[in-house]
């Protein structure tokens, strides 16, 4: 093959042989589980350029070089928030939040006041850019209503993608992606700004906690189990076996009974059976 047919450009003088993309695509699922298909490589090229660019490296080869021989975290973090999908967005499979509401929540806050406790533990293992965890904490208002300060029910939000993490943090975005959530929810925990853009009110942003996490790490580091975890719209882009240990270690945070969701088009059938299927998208645990 001619060195322009087995090539894929990033700009006149800069471009991504089959040989690098390879070589990225094996850390990038070493170190994230995202598996990067061959169709990828354009994207990659054209994501990675500016990486490529802004460290000084004259082709993406000699930038490949640099990060083969020393894979920092940090080269491995810009890589990784180039290249991850960060698609989201406010109402995305609502059928989950009103289940959170209608049924996790009234069981479980039921179950919590017969025990003396006021704790409610939900996380959101890929918040992207935070208009998903947002909307599970404005459930939690919702349900537990004038007693929410007296419980323990903050939401943890984690994400690989820094920027993700750093657009979340502002809980500002613009008004018309706002307008798909109940309107009692854009006039109760939103601030509307003149300039077309919207804030998440003060009062739900400090009960998000946001933090950057890799779901693949082999231990995860929560001192208590989650009594829900959502966990939507990521598990895509992992290759069955990596699905399958991230399931286990779910499987190993969630409290006895806890609910775990993904997203609609996801099924985790067959590659685990610590679930139980409730919903579509909506499984319980199984056992303790
Ligand atoms: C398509 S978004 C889904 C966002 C949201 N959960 C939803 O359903 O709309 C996928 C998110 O997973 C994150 N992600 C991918 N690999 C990850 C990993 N290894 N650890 C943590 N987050 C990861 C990406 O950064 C991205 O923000």
């Amino acid at each position: 093959m001619s060195s322009q047919a087995s090539t894929t450009p990033l700009a006149p003088n800069l471009e991504i042989s089959e040989a690098d993309f390879q070589h990225t695509a094996r850390l990038v699922r070493e170190h994230f589980g995202i598996h990067l298909t061959p169709a990828k490589r354009a994207m990659v090229a054209s994501r990675l350029f500016r990486v490529v660019r802004e460290r000084g490296f004259d082709s993406y080869h000699t930038f490949c070089q640099s990060m083969l021989q020393n894979p920092t975290y940090e080269t491995l973090s810009l890589v990784v928030d180039c290249i991850s999908t960060n698609h989201t967005f406010f109402n995305r499979e609502p059928e989950h939040l009103w289940m959170l509401r209608d049924e996790v929540l009234p069981e479980l806050i039921a179950a919590q006041r017969r025990n003396r406790e006021q704790d409610v533990r939900v996380w959101c293992a890929a918040s992207s850019t935070g208009e998903e965890p947002y909307s599970l904490a404005m459930v939690l208002q919702d349900a537990l209503g004038a007693d929410y300060g007296g419980w323990k029910a903050g939401l943890l939000a984690t994400d690989i993608s820094q920027n993700a993490l750093k657009q979340a943090e502002t809980g500002t975005y613009p008004t018309d992606s706002v307008r798909t959530l109940p309107k009692a929810w854009q006039d109760r925990y939103f601030d509307h700004r003149p300039d077309g853009l919207s804030v998440v009110k003060a009062s739900v942003r400090r009960e998000v906690t946001f933090r950057r996490f890799n779901l693949m790490n082999t231990s995860f580091p929560f001192r208590s189990p989650f009594h829900a975890i959502f966990c939507r719209n990521v598990m895509i882009y992992f290759e069955d076996d990596t699905r399958r240990a991230l399931l286990e270690r779910m499987a190993n945070a969630l409290a006895p009974g806890g609910w775990f969701f993904v997203g609609h088009a996801e099924t985790i059938s067959g590659l685990t059976n610590r679930f139980r299927l409730v919903h579509p998208g909506a499984y319980r645990k199984e056992g303790r």
